[in-house]
């Protein structure tokens, strides 16, 4: 199972599912690849926001040696699954589909709802990283089928 997890800047939500998820299923001992990558290209090389790595860091997930990433149409092909983080993501993403069959591979993260971006708000990142866990337990119990 490749899963791939996006969001705008991947440098603050998409980090922490990435290495949330990862750990989670390294615990499971699952043989998935868990990465990450963001729609916007302005942060590309660049470890996560320092108030991301500080939320992860608190609940004992190491994202300091992520590299930010811009998402691109070969991803389609290469991932099982696109974890969206909200409803932009999803519309950037789905956009530059390949082949329209992969399409089915792009879910919101959180089903019906949206991951807020945390990057203006600084109170935001551990409800954040909260959902975002709560939400990497149930992929995990559900052997990653996204449809819970
Ligand atoms: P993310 O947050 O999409 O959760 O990584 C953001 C990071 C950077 C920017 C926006 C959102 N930005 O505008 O640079």
């Amino acid at each position: 199972m490749k899963i791939l997890m996006v969001c705008l800047g991947n440098i603050c939500r998409s980090p922490l599912a990435h290495g949330i998820l990862k750990q989670k299923a390294a615990d499971k001992q699952l043989n998935w690849v868990v990465e990450s990558a963001g729609t916007g290209d302005w942060h590309i090389g660049e470890a996560p926001d320092r108030r991301a790595i500080a939320i992860a860091k608190k609940y004992g997930v190491d994202i300091s040696g992520q590299r930010a990433r811009h998402f691109k149409p070969q991803f389609f092909s290469e991932y099982d699954l696109i974890f969206v983080m909200d409803r932009q993501n999803y519309a950037d993403v789905c956009a530059q589909v390949i082949d329209k069959e992969d399409l089915h591979k792009v879910k919101l993260f959180l089903g019906d709802d949206v991951v807020p971006d945390p990057y203006f708000d600084d109170n935001l990142f551990d409800p954040v990283f909260q959902m975002i866990d709560q939400r990497c337990a149930e992929v995990i119990a559900k052997g990653g089928n996204p449809i819970v």
